[in-house]
């Protein structure tokens, strides 16, 4: 499916594997501005496509002296310069800029890192021409240092150390920062930016979700003809659900939702779903009960893979054979797959050094249904593509669904097989851990914390220990609780519950769930860990 075709002024960043890419990305989009992040060796041609009014180069982790080190095409800066466009610098991307446009940088005698106090010197563009003097506490993070700049470039704020903190030069619209303005530890970044793109670069805020909803709809109406039909699997997650509403109010009901209960699916979870579906949703969805068929193909599977493999191949035989009865029901095999995927997942993102990923989309295959078969015949709708969970969830509230419902935590398609480990038919488990799973949220509930959980669940560990209950000696499953705090699952951290709540919570636990006598608490971040446990 095309990309949605309005053009509001876009802010085209450059991305050089900086951890802090997609937040500026978020930080623009949070000021009504447009902003992609792109891959920061693209072609100048792909550079150009966008119709960018501003391009930021982001940070990084390289050094501009290494071999490898990766940089904008050649003819950039002339294609910028000519065609009015404003470039940004942001640390690595400053450095990029000093040494292309022939400044020198050298390694850094005292490495910067960390929270510093920079001063503005004189008139400036980028800082506005009162704040001469003004001084300022910003995060800097970076080795290497601007010590001679470019003809035509001057120093406008500089570090306590007397290194570069930010330059410009007016006449050709370039500009860098040597640190972060996008995040909270730099107080005045957010002031900057704005400044920047508004009274420097001319940017119009004219972006609103509104507006990006009406353009889904369009290309979604003009992308599927007027007879053709549309499936869409709903998880019962946020965005499997926000895609179909959207997709059904540009469509109607040639949108055909199915939601397969794989017996995978936590404690009620079928009913739960199916009630907002209908009762707060309208939207015609057809529910499978397969579980006996994910079931048997995971009788015996330990590999967590192996156990995502086979899931995600049942899921695209179960949508085929929906697809073939819509077939017979309407005369017309449905051509569209609704996904939900969001804009984490398609960024094409620089690498950082070290690894050995390529420049290539970064697509999490096990964070979509299994992975896709290659030879999959429907085509895909992703009207999600460019947004973030937070606008997913914004959109959804102008959607109407609701907010219960936006703010659930996320659940994994796979669903209970990545949360028991190993074996996911041995014994009882899957009943067991749906009851540990159940008492775990509702105590979160229950205390008012589910909100500020990003999210929680418990996990069925294969191992038996030895207890007591009852003056009788039990030899009875281990459960682990999992709550973590994240912006976006892509790093997390272990949510800091209060003893009070773990000890009422682990004596509920073994005192109403038959085969647990242990209860433990994961306190380990994403990374070095991940927030499944597989
Ligand atoms: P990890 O465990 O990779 O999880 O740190 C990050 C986020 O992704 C979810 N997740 C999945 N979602 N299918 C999904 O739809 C999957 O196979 C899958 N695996 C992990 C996870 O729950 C968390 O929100």
């Amino acid at each position: 499916m095309e990309t949605p075709t309005m053009k509001p002024d876009t802010v085209l960043i450059l991305d050089y594997g900086s951890q802090y890419t997609h937040l500026i990305t978020r930080r623009i989009r949070s000021l009504n501005v447009f902003s992609l992040v792109i891959n920061g060796t693209s072609s100048l041609k792909s550079i150009t496509s966008y119709n960018p009014k501003v391009v930021i180069l982001s940070g990084g982790p390289h050094s501009v002296h290494a071999l490898d080190a990766p940089c904008f095409p050649d003819g950039f800066i002339e294609w910028a310069e000519s065609n009015g466009v404003h470039v940004l610098g942001i640390c690595y991307g400053l450095q990029l800029i000093v040494q292309k446009l022939g400044g020198v940088v050298v390694e850094g005698e005292s490495k910067e890192y960390g929270k510093m106090e920079i001063e503005v010197k004189g008139k400036s563009e980028i800082f506005g021409s009162e704040s001469g003097g003004d001084k300022q506490m910003v995060w800097m993070s970076h080795g290497d240092e601007a010590v001679k700049l470019p003809q035509g470039f001057e120093v406008v704020a500089q570090s306590a150390q007397g290194a570069v903190a930010a330059l410009e030069n007016r006449k050709k619209r370039i500009y860098g920062l040597q640190y972060h303005p996008e995040v909270t530890h730099s107080p005045k970044g957010m002031e900057t930016l704005r400044h920047f793109l508004f009274d420097v670069c001319g940017v119009s805020a004219d972006w609103k979700m509104e507006d990006l909803m009406e353009e889904e709809i369009k290309v979604i109406n003009k992308t599927v003809a007027s007879d053709e039909h549309v499936i869409c699997a709903l998880s019962g997650g946020v965005d499997s659900t926000v895609a179909a509403t959207l997709v059904h109010k540009a469509i109607g009901d040639r949108l055909h939702c199915i939601f397969v209960d794989n017996g995978l699916l936590r404690y009620k979870e079928q009913e739960r779903v199916m009630d907002t579906f209908e009762r707060d949703l309208h939207l015609p969805v057809t529910c499978v009960d397969a579980s006996e068929r994910f079931l048997s193909e995971l009788k015996g599977v330990v590999d967590p893979e192996t156990k995502r493999k086979i899931i995600g191949k049942e899921f695209i035989n179960i949508f085929d054979q929906f697809a073939q009865e819509l077939e017979k029901k309407h005369g017309k095999k449905p051509a569209f797959l609704v996904q939900g995927t969001l804009y984490p997942d398609v960024i094409e993102s620089c690498p950082p050094p070290g690894t050995d990923r390529t420049h290539s989309h970064t697509i999490k295959s096990h964070h979509n249904v299994g992975g896709l078969p290659k030879d999959m015949k429907l085509k895909l709708i992703e009207p999600l593509k460019l947004l973030f969970k937070d606008e997913v969830r914004e959109l959804g509230r102008i959607l109407n669904v609701p907010v219960g419902f936006l703010k659930r935590h996320p659940f994994p398609g796979p669903g209970l097989a990545v949360r028991v480990l190993g074996d996911v038919t041995q014994g009882n488990a899957l009943e067991v851990l749906r009851q540990v799973d159940e008492i775990f949220i509702q105590s979160i509930r229950d205390a008012g914390l589910y909100d500020s959980i990003w999210q929680a669940f418990a996990v069925f560990l294969p191992v038996r220990s030895v207890g007591v209950q009852g003056d009788k000696r039990t030899h009875s499953h281990v459960v682990a609780l999992r709550a973590v705090t994240s912006q976006d699952g892509m790093t997390a951290d272990w949510f800091n519950f209060e003893h009070k709540f773990l000890d009422d919570v682990s004596r509920k636990i073994c005192n109403s769930v038959q085969g647990v006598n242990r209860v433990v608490l994961d306190i380990t971040s994403k990374p070095p860990s991940t927030i499944e446990w597989e």
